[in-house]
């Protein structure tokens, strides 16, 4: 599959998340993305390894937990055991990023870096050949339910072409304000993991917008 589409379950009903994840896989989603966040790296608390884990027990596709948080090195090897597939980790807290990256592919985990909007592509220039995927935020996070910043397109091919140009096809992921309007300009600048929750789990039927939005990603990498 050249394009996945990873629903977000910040924005689903916490107390039944086993139906929001049957509901986005019946609709198409490659991966499953949770978000964690602790309060202090993002002003919103979400969830931990335990939730993870229960998800892990539900879930048919592979697990991509986005670690917002000031400490990603505690908590790695938790998140990979709780049943984390892949796990991604911001470079503005990482003063050690080669350390963790590798560390994260240890434990037979996909490692990604995540940039937030104001965070350069320069960034994760030395670490571009070693890592499995790269998150561009194209809101700054924290909520679910906010608006695409435009300049992140642009971004997405930035990093694109950082990862040519070290010989590593690694997947270009976005992660803010993707919906039926953002989709397809971020496809045809380069990425190729979606994420998405407030246009999915906002809807009143999963199922149909995870279909939907999947449907017009890949119509805009055949266009
Ligand atoms: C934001 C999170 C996102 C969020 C996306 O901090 O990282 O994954 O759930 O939500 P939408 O698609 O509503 O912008
Ligand atoms: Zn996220």
């Amino acid at each position: 599959m050249s394009l996945l589409l990873a629903p977000s379950i910040l924005s689903a009903d916490f107390a039944h998340l086993a139906d929001a994840v049957a509901a986005v896989e019946r609709g198409g989603a490659d991966l499953i993305h949770v978000d964690v966040m602790d309060g202090h790296f993002v002003p919103n608390l979400t969830i931990g390894p335990p939730v993870v884990k229960s998800l892990k027990r539900v879930a048919t596709v592979p697990l991509d937990v986005h670690l917002m948080i000031t400490d990603p090195d505690k908590y790695i090897g938790a998140f990979a055991d709780a049943g984390a597939s892949l796990l991604s980790v911001h470079v503005e807290v990482l003063p050690h990023l080669h350390r963790t990256v590798h560390a994260i592919k240890a434990l037979g985990v996909k490692a990604g870096v995540v940039l937030n909007p104001s965070t350069p592509v320069v960034a994760i220039g030395e670490v571009a050949a070693d890592v499995d995927f790269v998150l561009v935020m194209s809101v700054n996070p924290g909520f679910s339910g906010q608006t695409f910043i435009p300049r992140s397109e642009s971004k997405v091919a930035e990093v694109r072409a950082l990862l040519e140009a070290v010989g590593n096809n690694a997947a270009v992921e976005i992660d803010g304000g993707i919906d039926m309007l953002t989709v397809s300009r971020v496809v045809k600048a380069g990425a190729r993991m979606l994420v998405a929750g407030n246009a999915i789990f906002g809807s009143a039927d999963p199922e149909r917008a995870a279909r939907e939005l999947k449907a017009a990603a890949m119509a805009a990498l055949t266009a």
